[in-house]
């Protein structure tokens, strides 16, 4: 890869960043809107006549935008295969995933490969930023290939990275960043484009407790801010009690669900100024 090619555009006056435009914000434990995903009845064996298992033993599930959903459960429950499913990574066995109505399986590949590069972000638990470009690189590039111009895609970037407190880093590579930094490229990556759903695998699994609760609330906040529905695996009941809502697995299916009451809302604080104050 020629890295040269996703170097910022040498700026004249900077384009004002185009700020990301409010959305419909849902306030924490206030009604949900309208569901961007819907599961029935989700099936999901792997192997062959002779060993199988069965993952997901049917799911069933609605994700409304803006609103936070953890998904908990011991090893091997089935948390990660229910993510892909639902982002459209893999097909399920048996069941239907409808993104906005639209159900997956009567998607070609290329319309699926859209779907996933345009409407969903992925944060994993290491980041996965390429080593090789910096950050702003890291988060231009999905959006690049998706066709955005450079100069839009830049700007839109480092208006997220700025909002994320990472102002002055845009340049950096993943080495010059410290784990929590690198997170919040990560969410800043999975974030530009405006996705409907962002999907994140144990996305503080990597930090120390305080850089992992400090990430992970700015990960429930901006998703929420930017209307996004947010799916979210963890193992760790703290971090799942940032989200409105929990599913608890147990052998592939949904053993339990809670719904985290309404609380008052907490007096207006900007991310920034949320990222600056643990400056990990
Ligand atoms: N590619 C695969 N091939 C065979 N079995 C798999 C595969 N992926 C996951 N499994 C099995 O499916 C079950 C659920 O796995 P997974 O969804 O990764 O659970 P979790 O994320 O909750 O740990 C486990 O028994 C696991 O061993
Ligand atoms: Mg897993």
């Amino acid at each position: 890869m020629n890295t040269n090619q996703l170097s910022p555009a040498p700026a004249g006056p900077p384009p004002h960043p185009a700020s990301p435009a409010p959305q419909p914000v849902a306030q924490p434990g206030a009604a949900p809107l309208s569901p961007v995903l819907c599961a029935r009845g989700l099936m999901k064996t792997y192997g062959s006549s002779s060993t199988t298992t069965r993952a997901l033993d049917g799911v069933d599930l609605d994700i409304a935008r803006a609103d936070s959903l953890a998904v908990m459960g011991p090893s091997g429950c089935g948390k990660t295969t229910l993510l892909h499913i639902l982002a459209g990574i893999l097909t399920p066995t048996a069941g239907t995933v409808r993104h906005d109505g639209t159900d997956l399986a009567t998607l070609g590949d290329r319309r699926r490969t859209r779907l996933r590069r345009n409407d969903f972000g992925f944060v994993f638990q290491d980041g996965q930023l390429l080593p090789e470009l910096t950050a702003l690189e890291n988060v231009i590039l999905p959006r690049m290939l998706g066709g955005t111009s450079r100069r839009a895609a830049t700007a839109e970037a480092a208006s997220w990275l700025d909002r994320l407190g990472l102002a002055g880093m845009h340049d950096r590579r993943p080495t010059q960043l410290s784990g929590g930094q690198a997170q919040r490229v990560a969410i800043a990556r999975a974030l530009t484009g405006r996705p409907s759903v962002v999907f994140a695998d144990e996305p503080t699994g990597a930090l120390d407790q305080a850089t992992g609760q400090s990430v992970l609330q700015i990960l429930v906040d901006s998703c929420r801010d930017s209307g996004a529905a947010l799916v979210m695996v963890t193992h760790d009941a703290k971090v799942a009690a940032a989200c409105r809502r929990t599913v608890a697995m147990r052998d592939g299916r949904i053993a339990q669900e809670f719904v985290r009451p309404a609380e008052q809302p907490a007096p207006a604080q900007p991310l920034a100024a949320q990222s600056a104050e643990v400056a990990r």
